[in-house]
């Protein structure tokens, strides 16, 4: 999918990739500009994650974040007219209590954000949402391991899977996703053992962060790779730049020639 002459990526054009030997790329955006320098560089996938919670609109966690506020930012990817397939992320809550919410809060993600797919958070405990939303007519991507949206009911952001029981448990949710029709799976840190395990035993293509290689495809959040993020990153962070270091050089620099009056000069004048 690397080719930037293909055609528009489709939720069946990422199932269809599982097993083609071609991984599949996901990264996170949050606005216009972002999204369309992304999907120049060749992603498949652009997710407007609920991570942008944390990295966009500062909260301590994914939790608060809105469907109103999800579906601006998503409205922002989906405007870039990506090739990528934008999948816009469910908050917490917007699924969870009915699955009549969950249909109507994936309605708007394609009304009103334009996402052509939607993620939850979930296994077993979900699949009745999965399966109302796809009869809906939109794809869904499902979301398993350390799901952030559970972080008290893990008390913290802890590598999930590493028990026999714990293991057969996430096992047993990614069939049930698959067997409801998600067209793909993000398997969030586990054990590398676990995520193969879970990739060979599902239809869909799995979509790793912090789940191992044999992934179908890995995703990261843009800021993580950016170099954008303060605080120890996760394990599975690899940072390819130092955005904090180009936005506090650049800034500075400003600053010192608005102090010292060299900025604006004459032919930065009118
Ligand atoms: O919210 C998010 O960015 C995510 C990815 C990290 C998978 O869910």
């Amino acid at each position: 999918m690397a080719d930037a002459a293909a055609k528009k990526v489709t939720a069946p054009g990422i199932r269809a990739m599982k097993g083609s030997g071609e991984r599949i790329v996901a990264l996170t955006a949050y606005d216009f500009m972002t999204a369309k320098l992304v999907d120049e560089a060749g992603a498949d996938v652009i997710l407007v994650g609920d991570s942008a919670a944390m990295v966009v609109l500062g909260y301590d966690s994914t939790l608060p974040v809105t469907v109103d506020e999800m579906v601006m930012l998503t409205g922002a990817v989906a405007r870039a007219k990506p090739r990528a397939l934008v999948v816009g992320d469910m908050p917490f809550m917007s699924y969870q209590a009915e699955v009549a919410d969950a249909v109507r809060t994936a309605g708007r993600f394609v009304k009103d954000g334009g996402a052509s797919a939607v993620k939850l958070e979930g296994g077993v405990k979900v699949v009745d949402r999965v399966r109302a939303i796809v009869d809906a007519g939109i794809p869904v991507m499902g979301h398993i391991g350390l799901t952030p949206q559970s972080v008290h009911e893990f008390g913290g952001y802890r590598v999930q899977g590493k028990s026999d029981d714990a293991r057969a448990r996430l096992l047993e949710d990614a069939r049930a996703l698959d067997e409801a029709g998600c067209f793909s799976l993000v398997l969030e840190a586990m054990p590398s053992g676990l995520g193969a395990e879970i990739t060979d035993a599902v239809t869909m293509p799995t979509i790793g962060i912090g789940a191992g290689a044999a992934c179908d495809g890995q995703v990261l959040v843009i800021n993580d790779i950016l170099g954008y993020t303060t605080g120890r990153a996760a394990r599975f962070v690899r940072s390819y730049g130092d955005a904090r270091s180009l936005v506090l050089d650049a800034a500075r620099r400003f600053a010192a020639d608005v102090r010292s009056g060299s900025y604006p000069n004459d032919d930065e004048s009118y």
